[in-house]
């Protein structure tokens, strides 16, 4: 039987060579190919500083250390992958859960500024924002910046879905992760996200002192002594180092970022056309069409989460792998404990019928066809 994942990496004769090569160099690891990766991550983004570190995981961690949110009244969205708001859990800061359009499933902004009306009137509480750019699809960074600026809270975005996605702003393009509108921006570079590192991901900035900040507490806290075998103890770091062979498969991987994103967005194109037409339109919808999404995923909706639950299994038995992006985060056990039971209805809405359907830069034709027939038969016998 066949077997289509939902997602996979995109490793070609160039990456390899790549890493090969580092392989045979004197350092495996802090060695020239991690400057090479942070210079080109900075050209891409045009930003002034980029750290990269083990995971996305790891850069959020330090994102939010070196914004000292210990104690800090943070704005989450529920519907992204854990790391996101555990994190926050681990240098203990209060989470907020925001509700999200029940369409796209990105935190919606009119409910963050209610939210944040209400806790600025509580004068000394200290408060950031942790916007996530679900799906590829850039947040609305303008807005929530504005939102950031009036009531003094710092901005991380959860750029882990969206390296190659854009947006517009007083008619200029911005890049996601470009830190134009935020204060710092994660990236992922797990196997199924824009480019792979196997894994790592890395912090961006504007800001030179939380660069600094972030370098430091990427290894151990420690800062060395010129012309000296001593060092300082600034910090209580971490080793969140990412070794020159990822680093390097990086480099290789950026520059085919431009051909991942197109193909990603023809196939997501070519979903948008077949899907309007039948038998599908009278049973799933997929997300709006958002000009300047990078395409990490392609979610349908059904119309209850029986349906859903039904699809998946369906498209399973025939070897078809999809996925839910995400069973948000406060159904979870552990947070329930934690932040007590409650539920948000956008949140409820958008999980109970999302389903992520395969997209990846090497998805063939044949297999989308294949997709998109197993679909129909679905749709056909509800
Ligand atoms: C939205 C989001 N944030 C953060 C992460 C964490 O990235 P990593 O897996 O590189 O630690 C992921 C990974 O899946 C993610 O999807």
């Amino acid at each position: 039987m066949k077997h289509i994942a939902y997602s996979r990496q995109s490793i070609d004769e160039s990456d390899i060579q790549a890493v090969a090569e580092t392989l045979k160099s004197d350092l495996l690891i802090q060695g020239s190919q991690i400057t090479a990766f942070e210079e080109a991550l900075k050209r891409y983004l045009n930003v002034s500083d980029v750290v990269v570190v083990s995971s996305g995981t790891a850069a959020l961690h330090l994102s939010y250390l070196a914004l000292d949110l210990g104690g800090t009244t943070v704005f989450t969205s529920p519907v992204t992958f854990a790391a996101t708001a555990n994190m926050l859990h681990a240098v203990g800061a209060n989470i907020r859960f925001i509700d999200v359009d029940p369409q796209t499933g990105l935190m919606d902004v009119d409910n963050l500024e209610q939210v944040l009306k209400k806790t600025s009137s509580h004068k000394s509480t200290k408060m950031a924002i942790v916007p996530v750019s679900l799906q590829g699809i850039p947040i609305n960074l303008p807005a929530i910046d504005n939102l950031a600026q009036y009531y003094g809270a710092s901005i991380v975005e959860d750029a882990a879905h969206s390296l190659g996605g854009e947006y517009v702003c007083d008619q200029q393009v911005y890049k996601s992760a470009s830190c134009s509108h935020s204060d710092l921006a994660v990236l992922s570079f797990h196997p199924l996200k824009s480019i792979c590192c196997a894994e790592g991901g890395a912090v961006a900035t504007r800001d030179p002192g939380l660069a600094n900040t972030v370098r430091l507490l990427r290894n151990h806290g420690l800062m060395r002594q010129e012309n000296s075998y001593l060092r300082t103890q600034k910090l209580w770091g971490y080793n969140y180092h990412m070794t020159d062979l990822q680093a390097a498969l990086g480099v290789s991987q950026l520059k085919r970022l431009p051909f991942f994103l197109s193909k990603r967005k023809a196939i997501a194109n070519r979903y948008y056309e077949c899907l309007q037409g039948e038998p599908y339109c009278h049973f799933l919808t997929p997300t709006p069409k958002v000009l300047g999404s990078a395409y990490h995923l392609f979610v349908v909706h059904f119309r209850s989460k029986e349906v859903r639950d039904a699809a998946y299994i369906f498209l399973q038995s025939y070897g078809i792998e999809t996925h839910v992006h995400y069973v948000p985060l406060y159904k979870m056990e552990l947070y329930k404990q934690w932040l007590g039971e409650f539920s948000l209805p956008g949140a409820e809405s958008y999980y109970q019928g999302c389903l992520s359907i395969p997209i990846y830069p090497d998805f063939s034709e044949e297999d989308q066809d294949y997709v998109l027939e197993i679909l129909a038969k679905f749709c056909n016998q509800l």
